[in-house]
């Protein structure tokens, strides 16, 4: 008997394909002795700038750092409002929440899983400051909307783009569209490094400043710029480089509250290794989607906003008998995960907030429905045949 085992995600067989250049830039770094901030971090920020195209892209240490440090860049905190998504993970909330702001939640879309944008503006006070749009499971919001509500309503726009490294909209990049993106390099994603990793892009030379100095405690040349521009001193350019922030005379002077936020240079090592990969990779999630879109039957398919390429970070189906449907395909050797049993108007942890059950809908009838089948890179054809045949013939 042939025993099947199929994970949501198989990072042993990708391990394989990149083994020899992870190796060789690991190599480097440890041979380098430059292990903090060191060239690998650069070069890897200015491969994702250019991927991005975008002005800045700046490595932090994970993708829930890189929400707060947009969030305190851009200023916010207690007393103020931000909008977002009640169906993400829980990290883009907890920073709102982190920074003493209240997340005020939003419904979403049946069919895309993504905030319902016409809901936005009823939600708007005068203690909103921005909106964080969340490209949940990789399919991109419709941003040109979003864009549109906080211009309209003098708020700043947040990308949650954690899950969406590679997706775009109307032929743009994902990262380049907003005031600030956000980026997670958690194993898992598109992406992933070895550890945790994050990166943050914007188009504003003076987030990025403020940006860079929250991530290395608002010391050294970065951190008198931020305290310059944050206290409207014309910033004057340092003749120190600051590509040597870590030996730098400035180090041990500091001038804003910051964090100790950076991307490891071992994990930068692992991420160049593994971006040359990125556009084929979710390609092939794509064309396996295609293949699910075409081909499943007695569950619902995710919708995708026709303006846009999605990197596809989950595949997510909807079925009225998901726990049961998910049962009988790990009888059959295949993994599946729940995204997301509990919206975050619901959790626990946010009660205070006087949510109740049944004041958005959607996410609570998703959260019942939901299932992600494996869709990754690593699929053989012949295993996605084999999941579609099992799921066509799940009988409830
Ligand atoms: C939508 C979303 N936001 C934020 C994060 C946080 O990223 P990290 O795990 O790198 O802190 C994640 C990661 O799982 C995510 O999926």
């Amino acid at each position: 008997m042939i025993i099947v085992n199929i994970p949501l995600l198989d990072l042993k067989r990708q391990y394989k394909l990149v083994k020899e250049m992870v190796s060789i830039n690991i190599e480097k770094v440890l041979e380098s002795a430059h292990y903090i901030n060191g060239p690998l971090n650069k070069k890897f920020e200015e491969q994702i700038k250019k991927y991005v195209n975008v002005k800045h892209a700046i490595g932090v240490a994970n993708g829930t750092d890189a929400l707060v440090l947009a969030l305190e860049a851009l200023g916010i905190g207690a007393g103020d409002e931000v909008i977002t998504t009640t169906w993400t993970f829980y990290a883009t909330a907890e920073a709102i929440a982190y920074v003493g702001a209240t997340p005020v939640f939003i419904d979403v879309d049946l069919d895309d899983f993504n905030i319902l944008v016409d809901k936005i503006e009823e939600k708007i006070t005068n203690r909103t400051k921005a909106i964080i749009a969340v490209h949940i499971f990789g399919n991109p919001c419709n941003m040109g909307e979003i864009n549109k509500v906080a211009k309209t309503n003098n708020l700043y726009v947040i990308e949650d783009a954690a899950q969406a490294i590679g997706s775009s909209y109307k032929g743009k990049m994902i990262g380049s569209m907003s005031d600030i993106t956000t980026f997670s390099f958690f194993p898992t994603k598109n992406l992933g490094a070895y550890g945790d990793g994050g990166m943050i892009t914007t188009n504003s030379d003076n987030l990025a400043t403020v940006i860079r100095a929250l991530k290395t405690h608002g010391s050294g040349i970065y951190g008198k710029k931020a305290y310059d521009y944050l206290n409207g001193i014309s910033v004057v350019e340092s003749a120190e480089s600051e590509e040597n922030q870590v030996y730098s005379a400035k180090k041990y002077f500091n001038y804003i509250v910051g964090h100790n936020s950076r991307l490891d240079e071992l994990q930068a090592a692992v991420l160049l290794s593994k971006l040359p990969y990125l556009d084929i990779w979710n390609k092939k999630r794509n064309s396996i989607a295609d293949k699910y879109n075409k081909s499943l039957i007695g569950v619902k398919q995710p919708g995708i906003n026709s303006d846009s390429f999605s990197c596809y970070h989950l595949y997510v189906l909807q079925c009225e008998y998901r726990d049961d449907l998910a049962t009988y395909l790990k009888e059959n050797g295949i993994s599946t995960g729940v995204y997301y049993p509990v919206p975050m108007h619901l959790q626990e942890v946010f009660k205070h907030l006087g949510y109740k059950k049944g004041d958005l809908p959607n996410s609570e009838y998703l959260s019942k429905r939901t299932i992600a089948i494996p869709a990754h890179e690593m699929l053989k054809p012949e295993e996605v045949d084999y999941i579609i045949e099992k799921i066509n013939s799940f009988k409830e």
